[in-house]
């Protein structure tokens, strides 16, 4: 069949709007169309393509995914090797090692430094543009052939902007937030959830059904090239040509100081945690291409580039006991009592087990030395038992039969534990922590202890009395005097007026957490109409899957639930909806960058949301300001690119302070 001139021409035009939206919305975070716009474009084209399927190349934007499950990856030679690098673990080898390239060199030398991102590398092998083959790391000269699973992520690029050929090698990594809501689900199905985002990132890349990869959050971030038909003069100016290239690659610091060096490495140690993407290091390269050669290799490693080890985030410690907490839902979760260890800068003695299934998979003991992860915010883990170091005095670890805290009967649901008891008093303690918790009710000085005794006093039985509280309720619970009681009572009265989809999220629903809350408060205008809405009308929200609805559905048409809240709001809490909450800074939104003095980013995002306004996490033309902390990243240059208004810390407390006199 002959293919009209005209469907060619159209084919063509929309496989470049894709890719420049595609750019626009993975390497960028500056999305310039609306998802329906975008899914529509590409509809468009997958009819197009299924009409004519002589068309199909595969670096159209519809073909991401699709190839079969392999049985096995075939095994293919790095045409240049892709080298390890050496380490430096402090300031002092840091030192060490740049006077001795320096000392090689015989003279001045630029280092070009970069974040050392924990993720598993990948080569990507680009003819004339076109994404011909991925290739893992492997052991540095032979890697094994993952296109089908590579071609899935979206920010690497099946088409380059240039029709060169080139070998890029960069890092897959896998963004913390989609690490710990992985890990949830994964532990939610009862199986082992990863350890870091680093395996995270290293064991969806490498599955035979390049189906399951589609669905992993992957990113894709340059830091190097094999072969290149661009000869590129400084490592500086291959990052930023692969950006020009389509990729993402980091802002690299330039410099041919030591001193700048180790404190942008000090600094880097210290805001490690606020980034999107966890990092072991930073590594130091050579800038200027051309002394790379005269550098030369050892057998493992360039002599051009090291990396430097920021603390690690694993460790090993023993585990002591195993305790039983039960959750608002009745999951009875096993909790390691660790000797305590310092990881990243925190002591960690506690550690989740998950469940039992994943604590048998573990096969660990009572007494074992375990490996323990903190990685970057999500609750340190038990990786793994070292069985080698174990003395024979290690013991099983008893599994409970009955409730640990009301006695009552234990089923077991899927891989979890649970106590049937609807009036178990743990419930309710757990309830009651997450209602007054930051992100829902936020009432200060209501922590585990107290929840505790005001349960156990009978003060409290169920989530509204909590609301009905008075100073002299209070002052009979043992550790509270005058001035804490009275403190108490106005938080707690304070915390009444709440947003919308921080008292649906406040209710511990269960499934339903805070970006789920948002979705369903945008969603239903009143509350009376998400209490009352169905399984199908819940469905149709985009994000919203089958068991969230059925389990919202469920929540809502318990009576007991719904004389809790009736009883809530006659207790004088009232749930304020967005056109009650605008404020002086309503229609702006905020951005921030670097790390603020006055106060965490939460509390800085409370303080904006409390007055009306927005926060965002990213910048595009639509934010107001751009708030610049210490040690700013690289929102700042894109702001200044927008021309949106820049406040120093100060300015923004200023202007945060007029709009709460306003
Ligand atoms: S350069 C010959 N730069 O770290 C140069 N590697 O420990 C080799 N990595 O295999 C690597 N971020 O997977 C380089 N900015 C960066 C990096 C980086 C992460 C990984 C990479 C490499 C490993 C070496």
């Amino acid at each position: 069949m002959k293919i009209p001139k005209k469907v060619k021409e159209e084919v063509e035009r929309l496989r470049e709007l894709i890719r420049k939206y595609d750019y626009h919305y993975y390497i960028l975070n500056d999305p310039l169309v609306s998802d329906a716009e975008y899914d529509q474009l590409k509809r468009k084209l997958m009819e197009l393509e299924s009409r004519y399927p002589e068309l199909i190349t595969p670096d159209s934007p519809t073909q991401r995914v699709g190839a079969p499950p392999r049985r096995e990856f075939p095994q293919v030679p790095h045409s240049v090797p892709m080298l390890s690098l050496d380490d430096a673990r402090n300031e002092q080898e840091l030192r060490e090692r740049l006077r001795r390239i320096r000392e090689m060199v015989g003279r001045e030398v630029e280092f070009c430094v970069e974040p050392k991102y924990d993720g598993t590398s990948l080569e990507l092998i680009y003819e004339k543009g076109v994404l011909v083959r991925a290739i893992t790391r492997g052991n540095g000269y032979v890697g094994e052939d993952v296109t089908p699973n590579a071609r899935t992520i979206k920010s690497v690029p099946l088409r380059l902007f240039k029709d060169v050929s080139i070998e890029i090698r960069g890092e897959v990594v896998m963004p913390k937030k989609a690490f710990a809501e992985l890990n949830r689900r994964l532990i939610e199905e009862g199986q082992r959830p990863f350890a870091n985002p680093r395996n995270a990132a290293a064991g969806s890349l490498m599955q035979l059904d390049p189906r399951i990869t589609a669905q992993r959050p992957l990113d894709f971030i340059v830091w190097g090239f094999g072969k290149s038909e661009i000869k590129f003069k400084r490592q500086s100016e291959f990052l930023k040509i692969a950006r020009e290239l389509g990729f993402k690659s980091p802002d690299p610091f330039v410099t041919a100081s030591d001193d700048a060096i180790v404190e942008y490495y000090k600094r880097w140690e210290e805001k490690r945690d606020s980034y999107d993407y966890e990092m072991d290091g930073l590594v130091v390269k050579v800038d200027e291409i051309e002394l790379w050669d005269k550098l030369g290799y050892t057998a493992r490693a360039p002599r051009w580039a090291f990396a430097v080890k920021f603390k690690p985030r694993e460790r090993t410690t023993k585990l002591l006991n195993v305790v039983w907490q039960v959750g608002r839902t009745g999951v009875i979760t096993p909790v390691a009592e660790l000797q305590p260890v310092e990881i990243g800068g925190v002591v960690v003695s506690r550690a989740t087990l998950h469940n039992i299934e994943i604590l048998q998979k573990l096969g660990v003991m009572i007494g074992d030395t375990v490996i323990v992860s903190r990685a970057g915010d999500v609750i340190p883990q038990i990786v793994k038992p070292i069985p080698e170091l174990r003395t024979g005095k290690e013991k099983p670890i008893p599994i409970p039969e009955k409730c640990p805290v009301c006695g009552g009967e234990v089923v077991k649901e899927g891989p979890f534990l649970k106590c049937v008891n609807a009036s178990c008093p743990a419930k309710l303690v757990a309830s009651i922590r997450h209602l007054a918790s930051r992100d829902a009710f936020d009432i200060e000085g209501l922590g585990e202890k107290t929840a505790r005794l005001l349960v156990e006093r009978g003060l409290v039985k169920d989530l509204a009395d909590i609301f009905r509280l008075t100073k002299e309720d209070l002052l009979k619970l043992p550790g509270f005097a005058d001035v804490s009681a009275e403190q108490l009572a106005l938080a707690i009265k304070r915390a009444k007026k709440v947003p919308y989809h921080r008292f649906i999220y406040a209710l511990g629903i269960p499934s339903v957490g805070q970006a789920t809350a948002k979705l369903l408060a945008q969603h239903f205008p009143r509350f009376e109409d998400l209490m009352n809405a169905t399984e199908e009308e819940l469905m149709r929200i985009k994000g919203i899957g089958p068991e969230t609805a059925r389990a919202i559905v469920k929540y809502f048409s318990d009576e007991h639930n719904r004389r809790t809240i009736k009883k809530m709001f006659e207790y004088g809490v009232k749930i304020l909806y967005d056109e009650e909450k605008r404020g002086p800074l309503n229609g702006k939104t905020f951005v921030f960058t670097g790390e603020l003095e006055c106060c965490s980013r939460s509390e800085a995002k409370k303080m904006v949301e409390e007055l009306g306004g927005n926060v965002a996490n990213t910048v595009s033309r639509k934010i107001t300001y751009l708030v610049v902390g210490k040690n700013p990243g690289s929102k700042l240059q894109k702001a200044k690119r927008y021309g949106i208004p820049i406040l120093s810390e100060k300015e923004f407390l200023e202007m945060i302070e007029r709009a709460k006199s306003t």
